[in-house]
């Protein structure tokens, strides 16, 4: 399962809870990290790797193997982005990056990618109208709660219904009570609130989703719901799968 975090505005929360939730599923699966942010990602700095050369930068020049750029935080696997001004000699090649995400699809049981705010021609974004190969199964917009915040994921959305990617909801981040969104967005999945203690992540480079505060609270809830829906499910048809293949290699067997 390929679960994407996307807004087409940027800072509204993206890196922060998706590499959380990231970490917070790995306790219970398999669970891959993917900063696709090449040009300004920041995923590294999430997790104390800001200043590893080995970056899915190094891997689209084709410098590095696959498994050259995955780096262990606890039991979560992670491929992060250059965060320095090198990043900007990078060829965004669609083509390298879905055969990467492809490939290890089948090693995990989730990975969450982090995608980049921008809509540019080469986004991976757009990877299932070029390629006909989409990058994720399921997409979660993260908006904030200002008036620039609820159009712009308004706006997220419809792009997301016109190029045919399932959207699970929208999680509204950095709330302070400025717009009554209840009304205006009808697939809210959580609402996160802004905790000036969310910035300690990046200095101490670590994830905060195990603080003890509103907002880790609250994205404990959603990565919980996320897990009873899609990591266990998924699950239980990976394992129906190996049941009934274990099965037919027994019934083959009982012939010969
Ligand atoms: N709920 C919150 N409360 C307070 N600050 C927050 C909250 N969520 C995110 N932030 C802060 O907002 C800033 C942007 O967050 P983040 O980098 O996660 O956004 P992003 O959408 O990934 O940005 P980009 O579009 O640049 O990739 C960071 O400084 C982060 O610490
Ligand atoms: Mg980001």
């Amino acid at each position: 399962m390929r679960i994407g975090f996307y807004n087409i505005q940027g800072g509204t929360g993206k890196t922060t809870i998706s590499g959380n939730i990231a970490y917070y599923l790995s306790s219970k699966a398999k669970t891959l990290y993917i900063d696709c942010d090449i040009y300004a990602g920041t995923g590294s700095l999430l997790f104390g790797f800001e200043d590893t050369p080995y970056t899915l930068n190094s891997y689209l020049s084709g410098n590095l193997d696959i498994n050259d750029i995955i780096h262990n935080y606890d039991e979560l696997d992670v491929i992060i982005s250059d965060t320095s001004p090198n990043s900007f000699n990078t060829d965004l090649n669609q083509r390298r990056m879905v055969d990467l995400i492809y490939e290890l699809n089948n090693k995990y049981d989730i990975i969450i990618i982090d995608l980049p705010p921008n809509i540019v021609e080469g986004s991976l974004l757009f990877s299932s109208l070029n390629l006909d190969e989409k990058i994720v199964n399921k997409m979660i917009v993260i908006g904030e709660d200002s008036i620039p915040g609820v159009i712009n994921t308004i706006k997220t959305k419809e792009l997301l219904y016109a190029i045919d990617i399932d959207c699970i909801g929208v999680v509204l981040n950095k709330n302070r009570n400025i717009v009554e969104f209840e009304g205006i967005l009808e697939d809210i999945i959580a609402v996160l609130p802004y905790e000036i203690t969310v910035e300690d992540q990046w200095i101490k480079g670590e994830p905060v989703v195990l603080a003890r505060n509103k907002f880790s609270k609250e994205l404990s809830n959603l990565a919980e719901d996320l897990a009873e829906i899609y990591i266990k499910k998924d699950l239980a048809s990976t394992r129906a799968l190996k049941v009934a293949k274990d099965l037919k290699d027994t019934k083959s067997n009982i012939k010969k």
